[in-house]
Protein backbone atom coordinates (compact mmCIF):
# COMPACT_ATOMS: atom_id res chain seq x y z
CA UNK A 1 0.00 0.00 0.00
CA UNK A 2 1.83 3.29 -1.13
CA UNK A 3 2.05 5.75 1.55
CA UNK A 4 0.28 9.35 1.15
CA UNK A 5 3.30 10.98 -0.26
CA UNK A 6 3.30 8.16 -2.78
CA UNK A 7 0.11 8.25 -3.49
CA UNK A 8 0.22 12.29 -4.17
CA UNK A 9 3.33 11.46 -6.15
CA UNK A 10 1.32 9.10 -8.31
CA UNK A 11 -1.64 11.64 -9.25
CA UNK A 12 0.45 14.58 -9.68
CA UNK A 13 2.41 12.43 -12.41
CA UNK A 14 -1.24 11.09 -13.69
CA UNK A 15 -2.06 15.05 -14.95
CA UNK A 16 1.08 16.17 -15.71
CA UNK A 17 1.29 12.49 -18.03
CA UNK A 18 -2.39 14.20 -19.38
CA UNK A 19 -0.39 16.76 -20.37
CA UNK A 20 1.26 14.67 -23.78
CA UNK A 21 -2.92 13.05 -24.50
CA UNK A 22 -2.77 12.98 -28.30
CA UNK A 23 -6.53 13.33 -28.79
CA UNK A 24 -7.63 15.23 -31.73
CA UNK A 25 -10.89 13.16 -32.06
CA UNK A 26 -12.71 12.92 -28.91
CA UNK A 27 -10.72 16.12 -26.90
CA UNK A 28 -10.48 14.03 -23.54
CA UNK A 29 -7.16 13.98 -22.53
CA UNK A 30 -6.13 11.20 -19.72
CA UNK A 31 -2.93 9.94 -18.07
CA UNK A 32 -1.89 8.13 -15.82
CA UNK A 33 0.90 6.79 -13.29
CA UNK A 34 1.75 3.29 -12.39
CA UNK A 35 3.54 2.40 -9.68
CA UNK A 36 5.00 -1.08 -9.35
CA UNK A 37 6.57 -3.37 -6.90
CA UNK A 38 9.61 -1.96 -7.49
CA UNK A 39 8.92 1.52 -6.80
CA UNK A 40 8.98 2.28 -10.36
CA UNK A 41 6.57 4.71 -11.86
CA UNK A 42 5.42 4.77 -15.25
CA UNK A 43 3.36 7.34 -16.59
CA UNK A 44 1.20 7.23 -20.27
CA UNK A 45 -1.67 9.06 -22.07
CA UNK A 46 -4.32 8.35 -24.05
CA UNK A 47 -3.15 7.90 -28.06
CA UNK A 48 -5.84 8.12 -30.59
CA UNK A 49 -5.91 7.41 -34.27
CA UNK A 50 -7.37 8.57 -37.04
CA UNK A 51 -8.49 4.76 -37.73
CA UNK A 52 -10.84 5.51 -34.40
CA UNK A 53 -10.37 1.88 -33.29
CA UNK A 54 -6.87 1.71 -33.14
CA UNK A 55 -6.66 4.44 -30.28
CA UNK A 56 -5.08 2.91 -26.55
CA UNK A 57 -6.05 4.44 -23.16
CA UNK A 58 -3.71 6.26 -20.74
CA UNK A 59 -3.74 3.40 -18.28
CA UNK A 60 -2.87 0.97 -21.12
CA UNK A 61 -0.11 3.09 -22.24
CA UNK A 62 1.53 3.13 -19.09
CA UNK A 63 1.00 -0.94 -18.60
CA UNK A 64 2.36 -1.76 -22.13
CA UNK A 65 5.87 0.40 -21.00
CA UNK A 66 6.33 -1.32 -17.42
CA UNK A 67 5.40 -5.02 -18.55
CA UNK A 68 7.92 -4.52 -21.55
CA UNK A 69 10.37 -2.89 -19.39
CA UNK A 70 10.20 -6.25 -17.59
CA UNK A 71 8.25 -4.67 -14.20
CA UNK A 72 5.07 -6.64 -14.51
CA UNK A 73 3.82 -6.64 -10.97
CA UNK A 74 1.44 -3.09 -10.35
CA UNK A 75 0.92 -1.99 -6.66
CA UNK A 76 -0.85 1.03 -7.90
CA UNK A 77 -2.82 3.50 -10.73
CA UNK A 78 -3.55 7.05 -10.66
CA UNK A 79 -5.91 8.54 -13.53
CA UNK A 80 -6.77 12.12 -14.44
CA UNK A 81 -9.14 12.30 -17.65
CA UNK A 82 -10.93 15.43 -18.31
CA UNK A 83 -12.09 17.46 -21.68
CA UNK A 84 -9.54 20.08 -22.92
CA UNK A 85 -10.14 23.36 -20.88
CA UNK A 86 -12.90 21.58 -18.57
CA UNK A 87 -12.79 23.94 -15.64
CA UNK A 88 -12.32 22.65 -12.31
CA UNK A 89 -15.57 22.59 -11.25
CA UNK A 90 -16.84 20.89 -14.79
CA UNK A 91 -14.23 17.53 -14.40
CA UNK A 92 -15.94 14.72 -13.48
CA UNK A 93 -14.06 11.30 -12.23
CA UNK A 94 -12.82 9.87 -15.51
CA UNK A 95 -13.19 5.83 -14.22
CA UNK A 96 -10.95 3.31 -15.91
CA UNK A 97 -12.87 1.55 -18.99
CA UNK A 98 -13.47 -1.81 -18.80
CA UNK A 99 -10.79 -3.17 -21.42
CA UNK A 100 -8.30 -1.21 -18.80
CA UNK A 101 -9.87 -3.31 -15.65
CA UNK A 102 -9.60 -6.51 -16.99
CA UNK A 103 -5.83 -5.29 -18.56
CA UNK A 104 -4.67 -4.02 -15.38
CA UNK A 105 -6.01 -7.44 -13.45
CA UNK A 106 -3.75 -9.50 -15.02
CA UNK A 107 -0.34 -7.76 -13.54
CA UNK A 108 -2.62 -6.36 -9.86
CA UNK A 109 -0.86 -6.91 -6.35
CA UNK A 110 -3.84 -7.94 -4.16
CA UNK A 111 -5.71 -4.76 -3.10
CA UNK A 112 -4.27 -3.01 -5.70
CA UNK A 113 -5.48 0.99 -5.18
CA UNK A 114 -6.70 2.96 -8.05
CA UNK A 115 -6.78 6.88 -7.95
CA UNK A 116 -8.82 8.91 -9.58
CA UNK A 117 -7.98 12.65 -10.01
CA UNK A 118 -9.71 15.84 -10.98
CA UNK A 119 -7.10 17.92 -9.58
CA UNK A 120 -3.92 16.99 -7.30
CA UNK A 121 -5.95 17.89 -3.93
CA UNK A 122 -9.07 16.43 -5.29
CA UNK A 123 -9.54 12.68 -6.00
CA UNK A 124 -11.17 9.69 -5.25
CA UNK A 125 -9.52 6.36 -4.14
CA UNK A 126 -10.70 3.06 -4.50
CA UNK A 127 -9.10 -0.52 -5.42
CA UNK A 128 -9.16 -2.54 -8.55
CA UNK A 129 -11.13 -5.39 -6.75
CA UNK A 130 -14.26 -3.08 -6.44
CA UNK A 131 -13.86 -1.86 -10.09
CA UNK A 132 -13.48 -5.52 -11.20
CA UNK A 133 -15.25 -7.83 -8.66
CA UNK A 134 -15.66 -11.29 -9.73
CA UNK A 135 -13.20 -10.77 -12.20
CA UNK A 136 -11.34 -13.10 -14.86
CA UNK A 137 -7.74 -13.57 -14.25
CA UNK A 138 -4.53 -15.81 -14.73
CA UNK A 139 -5.00 -18.14 -11.76
CA UNK A 140 -8.70 -18.95 -13.60
CA UNK A 141 -6.38 -20.40 -16.21
CA UNK A 142 -4.83 -22.91 -13.71
CA UNK A 143 -5.77 -26.52 -13.66
N1 LIG B 1 -9.79 6.81 -22.29
C1 LIG B 1 -8.70 6.49 -21.52
O1 LIG B 1 -7.57 6.89 -21.83
N2 LIG B 1 -8.88 5.74 -20.41
C2 LIG B 1 -10.09 5.25 -20.01
O2 LIG B 1 -10.13 4.45 -19.09
C3 LIG B 1 -11.31 5.71 -20.66
C4 LIG B 1 -11.13 6.37 -21.97
C5 LIG B 1 -9.59 7.58 -23.51
C6 LIG B 1 -9.86 6.81 -24.77
C7 LIG B 1 -10.16 7.94 -25.74
O3 LIG B 1 -8.96 8.42 -26.28
C8 LIG B 1 -10.79 9.01 -24.89
O4 LIG B 1 -10.46 8.68 -23.53
C9 LIG B 1 -12.29 9.12 -25.03
O5 LIG B 1 -12.89 7.90 -24.83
Amino acid sequence: MPDLDTEKRLVKKALEARGQSYSPYSHFRVGAALLTASGNIYTGCNIENASYGAGICAERTAAVKAVSSGDAEFAAIAVAGFPNNAADEERDLAFPCGICRQFLNEFACAGMPVYIARAEDDYYSTTLDDLLPHSFGPNDLIK
